[in-house]
């Protein structure tokens, strides 16, 4: 075997635990570099990767001039995307990117461009396109048992909406955009893929509406996001951002290049969890009940009461978080840079899935005029749909 890969983190903490599971020294992946602003982050690692030896930082930019890292798993949060995406391109290291890609349009491209001209690879964290669920739909649909595809809907409630969204960044337009951005970019993308288009026209409308009405904290205390089942219901808790701009309902109409349409709806204060698709072609429709662990997937192909589809598919509970997709998602990293494996992800259906959260969010702030999304030029689609070859 040849000597281990080595890999550095940018943000450990978070959601860069998940990255965590790249060190595999057996196989060739170690993680010798990290940086967080938080030093707690570390110790938290070094404890629960204990065979790892990390040279940590509170600066960025020590893992990015650390010659022996070949590898960068950025997770910091989604308005330094850009700055540390582009930096740890430009300083000759392949990247896995967390999603959003980034919160401006302008920010994809220019990650899209460096990724071109340095010959590095890009992977954008899109790990729903590694859920069971959601892999069990694609299968479906490609084997043509509901015909046609011509219309997608998909409805998102998100208990932990006042949790996770509300109490730190995610709660301002200048960190986030908008949480078509953060959550949204994940149901866009996954709609797009199924589908077999990108949007090309967007109508927006959303409103902020409850959480604004919540008590908050002072802002000299800083944000954190903690998932507890007893804040509810959403009125009546405290401890909320001192700036919340971004909406917690947020509502997108699609027309898609390929001619078909979709409709996206997103909620922050159910009491419920759940992605819910449904995918309508010209012999049936598809819809998964549950999204992950244990789930079931309905095909309807005949005329009859929605309570009897024609099909129903049982989805068992796989280990790993987020439904077994990120496990899965890292490998397919791995061995994209090792092999040159074909991935799930793109990040040019990355970038249109930020593009079509952007265009929503003017829309909805703007009247609920339409807006189209910017396309990207050929040779830029070709690069990133040949496995990103440098010729
Ligand atoms: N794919 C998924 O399922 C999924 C799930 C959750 C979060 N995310 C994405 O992961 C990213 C991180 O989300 P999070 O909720 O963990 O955010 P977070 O605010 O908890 O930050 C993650 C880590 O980055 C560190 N950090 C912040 N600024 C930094 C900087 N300048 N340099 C280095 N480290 C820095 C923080 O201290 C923290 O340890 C976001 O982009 C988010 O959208 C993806």
């Amino acid at each position: 075997m040849n000597s281990p890969k080595k890999i550095g983190l940018i943000g450990v903490g978070g959601r860069g635990r998940h990255c965590w599971k790249a060190h595999d020294p057996q196989n060739g992946w170690e993680i010798i570099a990290g940086a967080d602003i938080n030093p707690a982050a570390q110790n938290y690692f070094m404890e629960h990767v204990p065979s790892a030896k990390m040279d940590f930082s509170e600066d960025y930019q020590d893992v990015l001039n650390n010659k022996d890292v070949d590898v960068v798993f950025i997770s910091s949060p989604d308005y330094f995307h850009e700055l540390h995406g582009v930096a740890a391109l430009e300083a000759g290291k392949d990247v896995y990117l967390e999603k959003p890609m980034a919160i401006t349009i302008e920010g994809c491209d220019r990650l899209l461009k460096t990724a071109m001209n340095t010959g590095k690879k890009l992977f954008i964290g899109h790990n729903m396109r590694y859920f069971p669920s959601i892999l069990k739909m694609k299968e479906i649909i490609d084997s043509g048992m509901i015909g046609e595809i011509q219309s997608g809907w998909c409805r998102h409630f998100i208990g932990y909406g006042g949790d996770a969204y509300f109490r730190n960044w995610n709660s301002e337009q200048r960190y986030s955009t908008g949480l078509l951005l953060q959550k949204g970019a994940h149901d866009i993308d996954v709609m797009h893929w199924l589908m077999g288009g990108y949007t090309k026209t967007v109508v927006g409308m959303g409103m902020l509406s409850v959480y604004n009405r919540c008590k908050r904290r002072s802002p000299d205390t800083p944000g954190s996001a903690v998932w507890k089942n007893e804040q509810w219901p959403p009125l009546e808790q405290e401890g909320f951002s001192p700036i919340i701009d971004v909406e917690d309902h947020n509502m997108i109409m699609m027309q898609l290049d390929n001619g078909t349409q979709a409709c996206y709806l997103q909620c922050h204060y159910t009491p419920d969890s759940e992605r819910n698709y449904t995918f309508i072609g010209t012999k049936g429709r598809i819809e998964n009940i549950g999204d992950s662990r244990e789930c079931e997937i309905h095909v309807w192909t005949q005329r009859g009461p929605r309570k009897t589809p024609d099909a129903i598919f049982k989805l068992k509970e796989t280990s790993g978080s987020h439904g077994g997709s990120d496990p899965l998602i890292i490998k397919s990293f791995l061995d994209f840079i090792q092999y040159g494996k074909k991935t799930n992800v793109s990040p040019v259906a990355a970038r249109n899935s930020v593009a079509t959260g952007v265009m929503g969010h003017q829309s909805m702030r703007n009247g609920c005029d339409h807006r189209d999304i910017p396309t990207l030029p050929q040779n830029v689609i070709d690069y990133f749909e040949g496995g990103q070859i440098k010729k």
